[in-house]
């Protein structure tokens, strides 16, 4: 990673020479600075989205429209709701399963104290066993889901008696959940609201979750999974959360996640100068260092 972005910033740096490149990149460090955070957990993509919105409409307000319209495909059908799955895997799956999040290595990373202060969960990433058991699901999910779907990245979550999961929206690379009940000592409820256009920059201004979470026009539904039940959800488009835990001591959860089939470049801020043809996209696009920093002067 590190490389990556050394190498990265030696190009802006290149790049910065061109006065017509500068002037588009200050642009694009007032836009980002003028959109601030969101205010929930990965809500990066939306904040990128909502930042070239006000960038193009400073430097490109005639290629708004197609920046903004070329968001569609992220979208679930209009009739989309959450499914809950029963009996996922047979028996001998699920014990393997079950065996599998007991051992695997944790490792240490700063990542890895982030989701034990955020979440109260140890994690593990894309495990090898799972991800052979993510692809086999993936009909499930299309069938659900109603569209070609592509493997996106999963991971074991050990919740333990601190476990909480506050309200908030996915970024794409997410755009689909199929969230799976390994093993618990206590039903968790999750609750998950109907689809919603995607929040914008201005209503994360005022983003009160418990005022969402209490507003009938969001369609809450509370959802119960058991042990080798799981439930498929958009998250991308679906605001959802589960409260701390109070009822017991363990919530072992394995998420698979899973993107529209076509929508890698989409789902990639760093990408979408190319992916939309908008070549004044590129000082901005270069500032996305990585999926959580942003590079300003
Ligand atoms: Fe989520």
């Amino acid at each position: 990673m590190t490389g990556v972005r050394e190498t990265l910033e030696t190009d802006v740096r290149a790049r910065l020479r061109d006065p017509a490149y500068f002037a588009l990149h200050l642009e694009a460090a007032a836009a980002i600075r003028e959109v601030g955070g969101l205010g929930w957990y990965d809500s990066q993509f939306l904040r990128r989205r909502e930042v070239a919105k006000r960038y193009l409409a400073a430097v490109r307000p005639d290629a708004l429209a197609t920046f903004t319209d070329g968001f569609a495909a992220l979208q679930p059908p209009p009739d989309f709701r959450e499914t809950l799955i029963d009996d996922v895997f047979d028996a001998a799956t699920h014990a393997a399963i079950i065996e599998a999040s007991r051992t695997a290595a944790i490792d240490t990373s700063t990542m890895q104290a982030r989701e034990n202060a955020a979440f109260g969960r140890d994690v593990v990433w894309d495990h090898p066993f799972f991800l052979t058991l993510q692809e086999q699901v993936r009909p499930v999910a299309e069938a659900i889901a109603g569209m070609p779907l592509v493997s996106s990245y999963n991971f074991l979550s050990r919740y333990g008696a601190q476990g909480k999961c506050d309200l908030h929206m996915d970024h794409p690379d997410a755009m689909f959940t199929f969230d799976y009940c390994i093993a618990q000592d206590a039903v968790w409820p999750i609750y998950v609201s109907r689809p919603v256009d995607w929040p914008t920059a201005e209503f994360a201004q005022h983003f009160d979750p418990e005022a969402i979470i209490a507003d009938p026009q969001y369609g809450f539904a509370e959802h119960l999974l058991r042990p080798n039940q799981a439930l498929l959800f958009n998250g991308s488009s679906q605001w959802h959360y589960r409260r701390p835990k109070q009822a017991g001591g363990f919530c072992h959860l394995l998420f698979f996640h899973y993107v529209r089939a076509g929508c890698a470049d989409l789902v990639e801020p760093r990408r979408w100068a190319d992916h939309f043809a908008i070549p004044e996209l590129r000082p901005l696009c270069d500032l996305f260092l990585d999926g959580e920093t942003d590079g300003l002067p």
